[in-house]
């Protein structure tokens, strides 16, 4: 029996090869003979990880449009009818929007991993640049998904933001209308967020990963020692041609990685069926009453992930000058790889200076977060999130003075892992 069926895999399998025969050399050059660093660490699980979000979102996406209403009348009780009569609606629903807030936490990781290990330096600009088109992709899909359950912090997050554009002088009020479709969210709105969320915008982010991974493995993964292991001493156990310090991706990683998703996924189910609202911070309790036009609630703040660069918007005084900073806050972030003049790329050869800023990033971003999710009402917080702003952008429009200055130590040829 065990005979018949391998005989007949190979025989499709042989089928298959004669007909499509750059298949096999696809499947070596990004899987059995993609040759990584030996030395990744936990930072190195969250790619996969954002691999695994990505599918999870379209597959309970997928589900969810079988049954929720895209129109202003009957969105909001579409789903609650998921949420109470759909078989297992609840767990799709909570698996969703459970999913998103994840692929920020994750995406966020992937990011910070970029900016410890330099994996952002030549030759992997591109990889960098093509991961911040997905963050911003990623931003605007999450944003008209939240509108689409047409909750209360749907209908009043939804106008606070596309009314921002109204701050653009001469076409700002143009454009906002042209973007609600009318003079306040509705229908039309719901319409076009939802052609927009659930096809337009993942069609493009799963385009932008295959670039991402495609440009990638055109110059090979960094590591965290930022030792470059392609040009590096040749040899290793299986293949004499290839870096010594590197292995097959698979299976070696696919396994890895695969301890990875099992605890992820352990995490992910926590939270799923025992804290899916996560006390606000996941989906606002505001979203669970309908959107009424005529009721303002009490604080219109978007879902954390956000927070940051809205805490940026709030606290400067101006609206279109708070706009501006808000997208340059973004915007710089492109720029990281030229910004970036240390010799080094890992955080683990560079001086004090690079060690005390990464950490200075990663507490201004925490804290505008905290401050961008409160009520915006206390001008103590309002100073020290000015405070914070300003150091933001000084981690970056100094970077090419600090990253110079700073002491470095010398890179060796291999990783200092060995076997
Ligand atoms: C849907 C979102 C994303 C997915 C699915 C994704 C996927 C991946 C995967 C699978 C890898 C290889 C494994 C690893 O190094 O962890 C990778 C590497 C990388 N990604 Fe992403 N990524 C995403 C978003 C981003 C974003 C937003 C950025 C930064 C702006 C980014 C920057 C990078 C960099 C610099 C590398 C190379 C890391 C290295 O070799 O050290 N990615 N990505």
């Amino acid at each position: 029996m065990a005979n018949i069926l391998t005989r007949t895999a190979n025989n499709v399998f042989g089928w298959v090869t004669d007909r499509a025969p750059g298949m096999m050399p696809m499947y070596r050059k990004h899987m059995s003979e993609y040759y990584a660093p030996k030395n990744f660490n936990i930072w190195y699980y969250f790619g996969s990880l954002a691999l695994l979000v990505l599918v999870n979102q379209i597959v309970t996406g997928i589900f969810l449009t079988m049954h929720f209403k895209p129109s202003a009348a009957e969105a909001f009780s579409s789903v609650e009818y998921i949420m109470r009569d759909v078989e297992w609606g609840w767990l799709i629903r909570y698996m969703h929007s459970t999913g998103a807030s994840l692929f920020f936490i994750v995406v966020y990781l992937h990011m910070f991993r970029g900016l410890l290990y330099g994996s952002y330096q030549k030759p992997r600009e591109l990889v960098w640049i093509l991961g911040m088109l997905i963050y911003l992709v990623l931003m605007a899909e999450a944003f008209m998904g939240y509108v689409l359950p047409w909750g209360q912090m749907s209908f009043w997050g939804a106008k606070v933001i596309i009314s921002l554009f109204g701050a653009i002088p001469v076409i700002g009020n143009g454009l906002t209308e042209w973007i609600m479709g009318d003079y306040l969210p509705g229908d039309a709105t719901l319409n076009r967020f939802f052609a927009l969320h659930v096809i337009a915008l993942p069609l493009v982010l799963l385009l932008l990963v295959v670039l991402h991974l495609g440009a990638l493995h055109e110059v090979g993964s960094n590591n965290p020692e930022g030792v470059d292991t392609k040009h590096g001493p040749k040899g290793n156990r299986w293949d004499a041609n290839k870096p010594i310090d590197t292995i097959p991706f698979h299976p070696y990683y696919t396994v890895k990685d695969l301890f990875g998703v099992g605890f992820f996924l352990m995490l992910a189910a926590f939270i799923i069926f025992f804290a899916p609202a996560m006390g606000g911070w996941f989906l606002e309790h505001d979203n669970f009453t309908e959107a009424n036009r005529l009721v303002t609630p009490e604080h219109i703040k978007p879902v954390w992930y956000y927070t940051p660069y809205y805490a940026m918007l709030r606290v400067i005084p101006d609206k279109l000058g708070g706009v501006i900073v808000m997208f340059l806050a973004i915007a710089i972030l492109f720029l990281v790889p030229w910004l970036d003049r240390c010799k080094v790329k890992s955080v683990r050869y560079r001086g004090l200076i690079s060690k005390f800023m990464l950490m200075l990033l990663a507490v201004c971003f925490v804290w505008l977060g905290k401050i961008g999710a409160g009520p915006g009402t206390d001008p103590v917080e309002t100073v020290i999130g000015r405070v914070l702003t300003f150091l933001y952008f000084a981690f970056f429009i100094t970077m090419p003075v600090w990253t110079k200055l700073d002491k470095t130590k010398p890179v060796p040829e291999r990783v200092t892992m060995h076997d």
